[in-house]
C-alpha cells in the first residue's frame, strides 16, 4: 500500500482506498468525473458530469485484470506473461532524466520527485488500439507540474519519452528476432504534454505501480490509444522537432503519431468503432477522444483527424 514514506505528498493519503471500497463507490462514480482529483487541485467533475449522464458509468476494471492482462513487449508479446516475468524487476533505485530544451536539466531520483510534486488520484478510461478498454484509478503526478519545475525554453515544442533499456531485466530486449525496436519511445506535442489530463502514473488502486504496469513511472494520456502510454520511463527530452514514436516508426500506416482515440477512423485491419471492456462479454461504443473531447478537442481545431490519426 501507499504509505507516507512512499508518497509523502500524496493528496490525500487517507482518500486512497482499497479495491473493495472503490467498488462500493460505484454508484457515486456514475456521477463522478472522468478525471477526478480527490480533494485538492483541478476538478474536472463539473466538465464531465453532463457527459457521464449522457454516456455511461465509469465502472472500475478489477485490480486483478489491470495487473494480469498487459501489453509490455520488453517482457513478452503474450498478455499474460508480463505479470509472471516481471516478478524480479527492480523499480528502485530509479532515476528519471529531464533534458533537452529545458531551463535546467535535472536527474531525479524517483522518490525525490514524489516528495517534490504531490501525487493525485485520477480515474480514467483507457482504450487500447487493439480494441479492449478498461477504467483505472491511477495515482500520479501531472506531467505539466514536472515540466513547469524544470522550465521550458522557447524551442520546446515536443516531448520524447524513453523506456529503460536493460536486457537483464527485460528478456525480450536481449532477443534479436521478432518483437519491436527497443528502447520503446513515445512522444507528445507540448500542448498535449501540458494538458491537465496528462499524467505520470506511479500507482493504481492506491498501491504502488507493479512492474507489469510500468513501474516505477509511466505515462497516461487518456484520450489517446494505450500505446502512447509508455512504461518504465528513464528519460524525458524536450525537443524542437517532432519526436520519435516506436509504433509509428514501425508501421506508420497503422499507428499515427497522434493516436487520438477516434471511433470514426478505423485501423487498416479492424474497426475502431467499438471496444470490449476487460471483464465484459459485450462490446460498447468507443467515444471520440475516449470521452475527453471537452477537455482536449480544442487542441486539434482545424486538424484533419483522418489524415493525422
Ligand atoms: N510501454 C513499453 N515500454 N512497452 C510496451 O510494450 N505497450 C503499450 C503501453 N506502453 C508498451 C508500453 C501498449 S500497446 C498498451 S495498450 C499499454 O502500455 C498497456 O498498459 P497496461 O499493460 O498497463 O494495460
Amino acid at each position: 500500500m501507499l504509505t507516507r514514506q512512499n508518497y509523502p505528498n500524496l493528496i490525500p493519503s487517507n482518500q486512497i482506498t482499497p479495491e473493495g471500497v472503490y467498488k462500493e463507490r460505484r454508484e457515486l462514480m456514475k456521477l463522478a468525473a472522468s478525471a477526478v482529483v480527490l480533494a485538492g487541485t483541478p476538478l474536472f467533475s463539473a466538465l464531465s458530469y453532463e457527459r457521464e449522464k449522457e454516456s455511461r458509468s465509469l465502472e472500475l476494471t478489477s485490480y486483478d485484470q489491470i495487473t494480469t492482462y498487459n501489453n509490455f513487449y520488453e517482457f513478452s508479446t503474450d498478455k499474460e506473461a508480463p505479470s509472471k516475468l516481471a516478478k524480479h524487476f527492480k523499480p528502485r533505485a530509479w532515476t528519471l532524466r529531464i533534458e533537452g530544451e529545458v531551463q535546467k536539466k535535472v536527474t531525479f531520483d524517483i522518490d525525490q520527485l514524489l516528495k517534490l510534486i504531490p501525487s493525485e488520484e485520477r480515474i480514467y478510461r483507457f482504450r487500447c488500439v487493439e480494441g479492449w478498454s478498461m477504467v483505472v484509478p491511477w495515482v500520479g503526478i501531472p506531467l505539466a507540474s514536472v515540466l513547469k519545475y524544470v522550465g521550458l525554453t522557447s524551442k520546446s515544442k515536443y516531448v520524447e519519452f524513453e523506456t529503460l533499456f536493460d536486457p537483464k531485466q527485460f528478456p525480450a530486449q536481449g532477443q534479436s528476432f521478432g518483437s519491436i525496436a527497443f528502447p520503446y519511445r513515445e512522444g507528445l506535442r507540448i500542448d498535449e504534454a501540458m494538458n491537465p489530463l496528462t499524467l505520470l502514473a506511479v500507482g493504481l488502486y492506491g498501491k504502488e505501480l507493479l512492474p507489469q504496469n510500468g513501474a516505477p513511472i509511466r505515462l497516461v494520456v487518456p484520450w489517446k490509444y494505450g500505446f502512447k502510454s509508455i512504461k518504465s520511463i528513464v528519460s524525458i527530452t524536450l525537443k524542437e522537432k517532432q519526436t520519435r514514436s516506436t509504433w509509428n516508426e514501425m508501421a506508420p500506416k497503422e499507428y499515427g503519431f497522434f493516436a487520438n482515440v477516434n471511433p470514426t477512423v478505423d485501423h487498416p485491419r479492424w474497426s475502431q468503432a467499438r471496444e470490449r471492456p476487460l471483464g465484459h462479454f459485450f462490446k460498447q461504443d468507443t467515444l471520440m477522444f475516449n470521452g475527453y473531447g471537452k477537455e482536449v478537442a480544442s487542441l486539434y481545431k482545424g486538424v484533419d483527424l483522418k489524415k493525422f490519426y
